[in-house]
């Protein structure tokens, strides 16, 4: 296989998966190249995230890395979050083949997707 043991426990035994009922921000994203979407739902208190989870409809590098994402980032305050870039969730899984990077990419865009909107809708209010 080209994937890593780490990247494939993710892909056959996903951590945080399935979707949350009344979630405090969503993030989405695709790949319009590949068709894949994924979901970040995240449940925030004190701007701390107590619960994560996700949803993706793709390939197994993208499903590994959201996987590890939510792993990565459960507990976590927004600031730490934010700051987990894709580089992070790529060498978390133990790398990936350069054909799939764009893969990883999507977990941590969505993630920040979610973070960002969290933190404009409360500036609203
Ligand atoms: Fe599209 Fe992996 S092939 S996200």
């Amino acid at each position: 296989t080209m994937y890593s043991k780490e990247l494939m426990q993710h892909f056959r035994k996903p951590r945080n998966q399935g979707r949350m009922e009344n979630p405090d921000a969503v993030g989405k994203g695709g790949n319009p190249v590949c068709g894949d979407v994924m979901y970040i739902y995240l449940k925030i208190e004190d701007d701390r995230i107590e619960d994560v989870k996700f949803e993706t409809f793709g390939c197994a590098a993208a499903i590994g890395t959201t996987s590890k994402i939510t792993e990565m980032v459960k507990g976590k305050t927004l600031d730490e979050a934010i700051e987990v870039t894709k580089k992070d969730v790529e060498e978390a899984v133990g790398g990936l083949p350069p054909v799939k990077r764009h893969c990883s990419n999507l977990s941590a865009s969505v993630l920040h997707k979610a973070i960002n909107k969290y933190r404009s809708e409360k500036a609203k209010t």
